[in-house]
């Protein structure tokens, strides 16, 4: 609880091209959250060098990325938009966590999983790590509520048995965080492969809307989406292709999955397809066009992001001196 307000924190990485699926799944619950909360939204630098980078695209899509948070509607005077990277906190609470958490729950997770066959000659510590990290982020600010996609429902499970291991041992240290998944936009699946994620990652650009693609760039991902040979636009496990194309136009749209299949009933593929590539290409492009804008003000963002990190810095070095305490670290002499 901070200023009488829970607090709510989230994060993306700096990495790859954003997806639709970041969007729906993640940033665009933020802004619809973010009045009711105390919010602190990062840029998760750190966790970006788990995977090879090159140092000034990386530096890049960091700040392309803090941009899009306050493109997306995002106040950075009410909600703390910040680096990762900025707040040694992070690092410093991390370490403390990894002496509290179980190598056999770190080999569990199915992410770890994933990304080490995919960086088969880099499967380094922090890849292994990095869930810890990502506690360490979440409680670090006692966080109440966590709006993430449903791929990070495991990561945050564990930063919960974390937190309830803590305090088990040294009383109420941790807020013990609760995910919040939206209701449409939770996973959203590639159009090349419905039984996949969206992710930046995938090899096809054609699987992946990404957020800063142009309209004629939509609606030919979208025509070219891979469905089934039904013909018929049904919400059913079945027709997973559908059922995603359904999922997006729900998400963007706000119609119910009952609405949209009688919108489209008797109606063929093309046409659904259609409608749904400009739908969202009329949700992207205020989105492009404001981080277009706010690109060209760099003084601005730079007052940003100092501000940001003094504020973050405050908050994250409170519950850091508390952990430092419970587990033994000496005092600091002032
Ligand atoms: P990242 O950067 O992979 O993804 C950012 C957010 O987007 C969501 N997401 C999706 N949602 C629906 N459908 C998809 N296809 C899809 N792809 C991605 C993710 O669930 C996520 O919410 N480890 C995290 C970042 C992180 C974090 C944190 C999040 C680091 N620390 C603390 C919350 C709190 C990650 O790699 O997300």
């Amino acid at each position: 609880m901070l200023n009488d307000k829970k607090v709510l924190y989230s994060g993306m990485q700096a990495t790859g091209k954003l997806t639709l699926g970041n969007y729906l799944g993640a940033l665009k619950n933020w802004v619809t959250l973010n009045e009711e909360y105390e919010c602190f939204f990062s840029v998760v630098d750190m966790h970006s060098i788990t995977v090879r980078q090159n140092p000034t695209e990386l530096r890049k899509k960091a700040r392309d990325l803090l941009i899009l948070y306050i493109a997306a509607g995002l106040d950075p005077k009410k909600n703390c938009i910040y680096y990762q990277s900025h707040v040694s906190g992070h690092a410093e609470l991390m370490w403390i966590l990894n002496c509290y958490t179980y190598m056999g729950e770190l080999n569990r997770m199915t992410q770890f999983k994933d990304k080490s066959r995919k960086n088969e000659d880099n499967i380094n510590a922090g890849l292994f790590t990095y869930p810890v990290l990502m506690a360490a982020d979440i409680l670090l600010f006692q966080s109440d509520v966590v709006p993430v996609g449903a791929d990070q429902m495991q990561h945050l499970e564990l930063t919960r048995d974390i937190a309830e291991r803590f305090n088990k041992l040294y009383g109420d240290v941790f807020t013990v965080p609760e995910a919040y998944i939206g209701k449409t936009g939770a996973r959203i699946m590639s159009l090349q492969n419905p039984e996949k994620k969206m992710s930046k990652s995938d090899e096809n650009p054609n699987g992946s809307i990404y957020l800063l693609d142009d309209t004629d760039t939509i609606i030919r991902k979208f025509k070219r989406a891979v469905t089934d040979s039904y013909s018929e636009i049904l919400y059913r496990d079945e027709q997973p292709g559908i059922k995603n194309l359904i999922d997006i136009y729900s998400a963007v749209t706000n119609k119910t999955p009952g609405e949209i299949e009688k919108e489209f009933d008797g109606k063929g593929y093309g046409e659904f397809k259609l409608a749904v590539g400009e739908a969202v290409a009329s949700t992207l492009k205020p989105l492009q066009d404001r981080v277009a804008e706010l690109s060209k003000d760099k003084a601005y963002i730079d007052s940003i992001i100092k501000e940001n990190a003094e504020k973050a810095n405050y908050f994250a070095t409170k519950t850091l001196r508390k952990v430092q305490r419970k587990v033994g670290f000496p005092d600091r002499i002032r």
